[in-house]
């Protein structure tokens, strides 16, 4: 009996101690790039998302895929049939590579970039 009582309270005392268990769920964040106070350059900074590697050129050039992403041709592509100014996140540039289920995807940093680009005003710089 008295075995059992001490048994007893070992496993109450362990549930305690699990029920103590906390599992913290962050949501993705996707904090904006640190770019020196200095805005983002759509030539240098992202306009290379698309192109390097040909991660999105290899199908959005000209007489390819709409919109055409190669370098001399994105901005005028993309500003503004694909950025909402008013509403960034739900611009198609920012949100089609970012859903995971495009042909190609981006990076979180990148999606940052491109984000950040947009809220500036998706100046062609
Ligand atoms: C393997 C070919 C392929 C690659 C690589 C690719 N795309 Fe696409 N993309 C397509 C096709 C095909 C469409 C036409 C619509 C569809 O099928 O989703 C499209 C459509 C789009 C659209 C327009 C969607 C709309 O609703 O008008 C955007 C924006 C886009 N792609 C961005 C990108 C970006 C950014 C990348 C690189 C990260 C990329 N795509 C890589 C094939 C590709």
């Amino acid at each position: 009996m008295k075995k059992h009582t001490i048994f007893l309270i070992l496993i109450l005392f362990s549930l305690f101690l699990n029920s103590c268990k906390y599992d913290f769920i962050l949501p993705e964040v996707v904090p904006p790039p640190d770019n020196n106070g200095e805005p983002i350059s759509f030539a240098t900074q992202v306009a290379p998302i698309f192109s390097t590697g040909n991660k999105c050129t290899a199908c959005h050039k000209p007489g390819d895929k709409s919109p055409d992403l190669t370098a001399a041709n994105a901005y005028a592509q993309i500003v503004p049939n694909y950025v909402n100014t008013a509403s960034p996140a739900s611009s198609k540039i920012y949100t089609v590579p970012k859903s995971g289920t495009h042909y190609a995807t981006i990076s979180g940093s990148q999606a940052a970039i491109i984000l950040a680009w947009i809220t500036e005003g998706a100046k062609n710089n």
